[in-house]
Parts: structure tokens; sequence; C-alpha cells
């Protein structure tokens, strides 16, 4: 389904937002309520593509999920035992789904299948074959290069504690190893080269489950329960926030409140990169709900300056640097982008996209092998861009739309459902 989206040169930008779900929570908080033993009600759960089709894999795995009005489901928690699905399980374009859901398979007494859309035929899976080998499973894919790709079979087996260093930072393969770790025999343990974001680590808290862990470092013994009643509150996504931080950082007058934004440490290097280039956010208040912080943020036109990005600041915004180059274009100098390879294997080469299609609109900006130089203070003109089928470039294009001059058509809009369900209405809201 593909439709074509054109933004225009905004005015000032106005208004209130609250932010819709996370999307990395709201995986985590059906999958996890999975694994409790009663009854769990999730609220503020984003009814995005990405995440319906993890609560898909779920109904077809023997989870009963009831679906209540607006943002609140109850999940009937089975303890993670699963019955055997009667065909392929299907992730759409997912990531988080299909890493994170086959460290539980790799622990149930079935075979099955699990596939997704074209992307995710694409994307490198040897990160979770590994590992969960290492710890019983029999996993196998499409072998290419060196790498495994789905669809990917899982046969689950009885698992063991393994001790596993990440090649890379990514929470969805650190998760996927803590998930089968609550089945295994003994202790799982995984070392990060730098931290990635925190979301399962916190919900295994509230769901009583005892971890150990500093900064890089996770532990926990299988055998573990997740108790079931508990109540889930999950916090708007900052990665959709981002969007609408840079609009009104960019467009001449604006100033905008954003609510219900989630705040946790390991996801806000946008707002520590904003605050080098100059374009400081306020944090209005700031709350604890469900282990996870948000709060109200109060955005308004700022002046930038280009920077580096690099070293442990990066998996903090990984999600986001397509946007921050659409804000780099307009900053005194230039800003530099490294170490931020993992890129490449996002929904789209990201490093490829993004300089493709910025270049399209006037903007200077140098592809690296890990990374990307953009040339600040760039006039944007508006013309046709692609979004490659990829949510987070279809948005920040948008976001480009509206400081460029002339229109800006972006073919391929209806990916934004993937994080972001009516994001051109809720940017239309605030447009003059
Ligand atoms: C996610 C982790 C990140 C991020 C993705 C969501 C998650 O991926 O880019 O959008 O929910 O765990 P990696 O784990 O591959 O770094």
């Amino acid at each position: 389904m593909s439709k074509n989206e054109i933004v225009v040169k905004s005015g000032p930008l106005k208004g209130e937002i609250h932010i819709p779900g996370d999307k990395s929570i709201s995986h985590r908080a059906l999958l996890l309520s999975a694994l409790a033993d009663g009854p769990v009600e999730i609220n503020g759960f984003l009814k995005g593509a990405d995440p319906l089709e993890t609560m898909a894999c779920l109904r077809a795995l023997g989870v009963k999920i009831d679906a209540l009005s607006g943002d609140k489901l109850i999940v009937h928690g089975i303890s993670g035992k699963f019955t055997k699905p009667k065909k392929p399980l299907y992730v759409g374009n997912s990531g988080t789904t299909i890493r994170i859901l086959s460290g539980i398979l790799a622990a149930q007494d079935f075979e099955c299948e699990i596939a997704g859309d074209a992307s995710i035929n694409q994307r490198p899976m040897k990160r979770i074959v590994e590992p969960l080998s290492q710890m019983g499973a029999q996993l196998s894919g499409k072998v290419e290069k060196g790498q495994v790709f789905p669809p990917l079979k899982i046969k689950g087996a009885k698992l063991k504690g393994i001790k596993y260093k990440l090649p890379i930072a990514s929470a969805q393969v650190k998760s996927s190893i803590l998930l089968a770790g609550l089945f295994a025999n003994g202790v799982t343990e995984v070392v990060e080269p730098d931290q990635s974001r925190d979301h399962t680590e916190r919900m295994l808290k509230h769901f009583g489950v005892k971890i150990e862990q500093t900064e890089r470092q996770i532990k926990l013994a299988g055998g573990q329960k997740l108790k079931g009643k508990t109540d889930i509150l999950v916090p708007g996504d900052i990665s959709s926030a981002a969007y609408l931080i840079a609009a009104a950082i960019l467009v001449p007058g604006s100033a905008l409140i954003l609510r219900n934004v989630g705040l946790n440490p390991t996801r806000i290097g946008i707002l520590e990169v904003l605050r080098r280039m100059g374009g400081g956010v306020e944090v209005l208040d700031e709350e604890l709900l469900s282990e996870e912080p948000r709060g109200t943020l109060k955005v308004t036109n700022r002046k930038l300056k280009g920077i580096e990005i690099q070293g442990s600041l990066i998996p903090r915004l990984i999600d986001e640097i397509p946007v921050i180059a659409v804000l780099a274009t307009q900053a005194q100098g230039d800003t530099v982008i490294k170490d931020a390879r993992e890129l490449r294997v996002k929904e789209s080469d990201r490093i490829a996209t993004v300089s493709g299609e910025l270049k399209k609109m006037g903007v200077n900006i140098t592809p690296t092998e890990d990374g990307m130089i953009i040339t600040g203070g760039t006039k944007l003109k508006g013309t046709k861009v692609k979004s490659h089928g990829d949510h987070r470039l279809a948005m920040s294009l948008s976001i480009a739309g509206l400081i460029a001059e002339g229109k800006t058509e972006i073919e391929d809009t209806a990916c934004v459902e993937t994080s972001f369900p009516g994001f051109f209405k809720v940017l239309n809201s605030v447009k003059s």
C-alpha cells in the first residue's frame, strides 16, 4: 500500500501534543505479559503496525489478548507456555518482534518458523542465532556471505545459562538472550560494549524478577516467575517525539508542549545532542511510572551549531539519526556522525537512504562507512523524495519539507504506521 504525502513550508508550529506509546516498550509489555502467571493490564499501548505484529504472533502461540477501547489491553499471561502455531509466524517489518520473540521460542518444546516482509528478510540474525544456539536451541535461516537471514526455523530445547559478550550494543539481542535465560538452567549473563536501551531490564523488575545489573552487564537466574495481576503504563515514544522536537526547533516562531514523553536515560541521547548544538529542550516535569521515567517537554525555535556525535552516545539515539541529520542541515558548521555502522542494517540502509534523499533536497551530505558528514546552513529545496519503506526516513523527510522552498512530495508514506499512526494528522494539527 503506497501513499504519497505532500508537505509545504510551514509557519510557526504551536500547540500541545500527547505523544503516543513507545514502540519498544509496547513490544516488551506484550511479550513479558505473556510470560506472566496471570492477567496483565497494559495502558498507553502503541497500536502501531510493529507492536500489532507482536500481538498477532502471541495470539498465534495461544496467548489470549483482549484489545479494549483506546490504548488499553489485557494480556492473559500463560507463564510462556506457548502452543505450536498452525502456520509460520509473521512479524511484518518488525525486527524487535523477530529477535526478541526468538529468545522465547528457543525454550519451547516445539519447532516453528518465523518470517517477515522483504526488509526483514535482509536483516542480520546471526546476532541471535549464535547466543541462542550456545544456550542449546537449534536455529537456522538463509545463510549468505557468512550471515543468517530470515525466515528462521527455531527448534526449542532445554536451555542452559551462558555468559555472552555482545559484539555490538543491541537491546534486541540483549533482550532475546535475557528472556531465553528466564527458561534456562543456571545463570545467564550479558555484557554489552556500550549500554543499549534497558526497557527489558526495567520491566522484568516491574514483574518481580531479580536481576543483577551494572551499566553494561546484566545477570539473571533461570526459573524465575513473572507476577501476573500487574499493570503496565507505557510512556510516549521519545523517538516519535523527536520529529516534533525537530520541527519546533527548525521552524521560526514555533513553541510546542509535548506531553507523556518517555525520558529513559538510555533513550534521550537526542536531548543531549540538542543541548550541545545549542537547541536545548526544557523538561517541565518528570515522574517514574512502571519503572520508566516520563515527562513534559517545551520546545521552541533555536539556532544550532554543528557538532561531532559518536561513541557510547550512538546507541542512545540510534533511531533519531535520520532526523538529527535534518537538524544538522540548518546548523552553523558541519555535523559529523561516527560509530553508527548499525544504521546500515535498520529498516533501510539509513546511511545510504538518508544521504541519498537529503542530497535531492540540496544538502551537502557525505555518507561514510559508519556515519555521515552534513554541511550546515543549507537552504533546502522541495522536491520528490522516497521513504524506501522506512518509517523514520518518511517522517524525517516531512520535517525537512516544513522548512524547504516549494513542495516536498514524499513517496510511500504508509510506513509511518509502523511507529506513529496518524503522524501527518498530528503534524498538521500544530502547523500554520
Ligand atoms: C530496539 C532496539 C534498537 C532500535 C530498534 C528498537 C528495541 O535496535 O534501533 O528500533 O526495541 O529493542 P537494535 O537492538 O538492533 O540496536
